[in-house]
């Protein structure tokens, strides 16, 4: 790497092994440490041919129309819906993600978060700290048991979560733009539908327009005071305002969330309902699949560097 080398435009921190090592065979560019954004944009404009962001953050429109000579926006993350990628055909941008290598992991806290719901387990953890436990017992909670659980979303990750559901003894519903060839498990066309079968729900589907507020109020009334929600895909899937309200009117028993819209802001409301259990946005936030995701960044990054096919384009 030289200081003429062409520059890349990273729009925001990275898991910091991944940062380094991108960071040691280019010459990056850190957009959130500059003064005034638009004068480096400008600076940039006639030699900027790459940029690399994470799925939090993104890159719009009027920052990548600042940069007439991109070609690649190379994301840390599965899920592009901060990007516009049909912009970014149109224009000759091609955009990488970082698939597979974290569906397991995100799979695993679907269902850490779905037992943690139906358990009530820190609940029962705060039951315990709290001396509560020496008064009397906690009392009973809902089963997994023989539960009916719709996945919205059978995708790579969806198809994860039924794997694991699976071995829960649990009955398997889910709803999609089609019904997927090889698979057996019920088919919904219609969500409220899938809501009004399921007893609990988990939104596994990519975010982004075509799925804004796709589990809707009536979907979250279907779903019902018996029925628990669980999130690990994107805030935007979900009409949040009615899901903190049915939360807070019990006409929505229980739910597990790892996303939220407007991320870190988490709606007040929810940390007083005890129906409710919180993560921030960990589905993915392991030591080896972050490894594993910034490898495949660094891989992109090199492949379009040197010419080569990408591995992983969306
Ligand atoms: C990360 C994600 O949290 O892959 C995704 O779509 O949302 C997550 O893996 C994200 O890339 C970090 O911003």
């Amino acid at each position: 790497m030289s200081a003429t080398d062409p520059p890349i435009l990273l729009m925001a921190p990275l898991y910091p092994p991944t940062q380094a090592e991108l960071e040691s065979n280019h010459r990056v560019v850190r957009l959130w440490e500059a003064p005034d954004a638009q004068a480096l944009l400008a600076s940039l404009a006639d030699e900027c041919r790459a940029a690399v962001t994470h799925s939090g953050r993104g890159i719009d429109v009027a920052t990548m129309q600042r940069l007439p000579r991109l070609e690649l926006v190379a994301n840390f993350g599965v899920g592009v819906d901060a990007i516009d990628v049909d912009w970014c055909r149109a224009h000759g941008v091609t955009v990488t993600n970082t698939p597979d290598v974290l569906t397991e992991d995100v799979a695993d806290l679907a269902l850490g978060l779905l037992l943690a719901a139906v358990r009530r387990i820190p609940q029962g953890d705060r039951f315990v700290r709290e001396g509560r436990w020496l008064k009397s017992g906690m009392g009973l909670t809902q089963s997994l048991q023989q539960r009916k659980v719709g996945i919205v979303g059978l995708g790579r990750i969806g198809a994860a979560i039924a794997r694991r559901c699976a071995a829960f003894n649990a009955e398997i519903g889910y709803f999609g733009p089609r019904r997927k060839a090889g698979v057996d498990h019920r088919y919904f066309d219609d969500l409220v539908a899938l809501a009004q079968w399921a007893d609990v729900l988990i939104a596994a589907c990519p975010g982004g327009p075509a799925t804004s507020k796709l589990v809707s109020r009536a979907a979250l009334e279907a779903l019902g005071p018996d029925g628990t929600f669980v999130n690990i895909a994107r805030g935007s899937v979900v009409d949040q305002p009615a899901l903190v309200e049915l939360l807070a009117s019990g006409r929505l028993g229980a739910a597990a969330l790892d996303v939220f819209d407007d991320e870190p802001n988490v709606p007040a409301e929810l940390f007083a309902l005890d129906s409710v259990v919180l993560q921030p946005h960990q589905g993915s936030a392991t030591h080896p699949t972050r490894t594993a995701m910034g490898r495949l960044v660094l891989d992109n990054v090199a492949a379009w560097a040197a010419g080569r096919r990408l591995p992983t384009p969306v």
